[in-house]
Formats: structure tokens, C-alpha cells, sequence
């Protein structure tokens, strides 16, 4: 696929097929990931990837919007470093280039995915790194749920000129 076709036929799908995601195209996915940009070339963000059913839906249920995690044949969790980099908005940062690498090359294989947000401000993210089995130091900064789709979207076109600002605000 074109990588502009790429980006904007790009959608949050939640519901998925039974159908398994081949290994191979985790790890395209995940190589996706580790060409994200990176704040200093620190390179902080690791990944967990998630397959078993049981923990899936264990997941889900330390989520309040990660339902779609039910249905997934896949998660990847996006933790980030907090000894490597100790900039929260940088850590955040290079997850979310990492996150959207990944959604795109999730489009590119045929298949779908919806980014799950995680922020500590979110009570039950103590539930999340105990399920992840986190230490201390890493921190679960997004979740990717990946299956086949179920379901269709269009792509997606909200261009607009309003704001878009020349020169100053
Ligand atoms: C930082 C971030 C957090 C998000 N968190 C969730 C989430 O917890 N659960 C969910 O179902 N969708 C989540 N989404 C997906 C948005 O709801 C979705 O991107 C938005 O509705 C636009 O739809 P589209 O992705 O199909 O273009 C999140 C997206 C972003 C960028």
C-alpha cells in the first residue's frame, strides 16, 4: 500500500475475526516500532506482546475502554523506560511515534487495530502493570489491540483549513 493511502485509510477497529496473525507479521510490526524517531536517540520504549486469550481478556478487564482487547488476537503493550529517559513528556512522545508506526504497518498487513491509551492518571493503571508485571521503572504508556477486522470503516478525510495558521496564531 502507498504510505499516504496508508495514513488515511488507517481506523480504529474494535471488533476482530478468530482468523491468527501470523508470526511474521508481528514482528514486521514491531520492526515498524523500532524505527520510530526518538527523543536523543535514547531509544526507552519496549514492547510486551500479548497472544494467550486468557491474559488478553485479563487485560481488558484492568481497562475501563480496552474491551476490544476481548476480541483481539493480539496486544501490544508499549512500555516505556523511565531510568533510560526520566523526561515524561519525551518518554511519552517517542511511545506514541512508536504506537502510530506500528498502527500503520497494522494497515499496510491487511489487518486492524485500535490504540488503547494508558496515563497514570488512570486509577486502574496499577492493576495494568501488576497483570504486565512491571517494575517500577516501566511504565505502560499504550496498548495496541490487533486482529483481523470484523467490521469496515472508511477512510478517513477531516482536513481542515480552520486549522491550519500562516505564518502566526
Ligand atoms: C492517545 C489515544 C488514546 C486512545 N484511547 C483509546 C481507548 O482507550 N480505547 C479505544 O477504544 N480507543 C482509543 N483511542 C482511539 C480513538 O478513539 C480514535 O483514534 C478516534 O475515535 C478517531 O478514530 P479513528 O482512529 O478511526 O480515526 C485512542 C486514541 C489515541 C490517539
Amino acid at each position: 500500500m502507498e504510505t499516504l493511502q496508508c495514513i488515511h485509510a488507517r481506523r480504529s477497529i474494535r471488533r476482530y475475526t478468530n482468523e491468527p496473525i501470523k508470526e511474521e507479521d508481528i514482528e514486521t510490526i514491531l520492526s515498524a516500532a523500532f524505527s520510530a524517531p526518538s527523543a536523543h536517540n535514547l531509544h526507552p520504549i519496549e514492547f510486551i506482546v500479548l497472544k494467550d486469550r486468557n491474559n488478553l481478556v485479563q487485560l481488558a478487564s484492568k481497562l475501563t475502554y480496552g474491551r476490544s482487547l476481548n476480541e483481539a488476537q493480539v496486544a501490544i503493550c508499549v512500555v516505556g523506560d523511565t531510568n533510560r529517559q526520566d523526561n515524561w513528556e519525551f518518554l511519552n512522545h517517542d511511545a506514541a511515534a512508536a504506537t502510530q508506526n506500528m498502527a500503520l504497518a497494522i494497515t499496510d498487513l491487511g489487518l486492524s487495530s485500535v490504540w488503547i491509551g494508558c496515563t497514570p492518571s488512570y486509577e486502574n493503571m496499577k492493576d495494568v502493570h501488576i497483570e504486565l508485571n512491571l517494575p517500577d521503572h516501566i511504565k505502560c504508556l499504550s496498548i495496541l489491540a490487533i486482529g483481523y477486522p470484523a467490521v469496515t470503516k472508511e477512510a478517513n478525510d477531516r482536513f481542515e483549513h480552520l486549522k491550519i495558521h500562516k505564518e502566526k496564531w
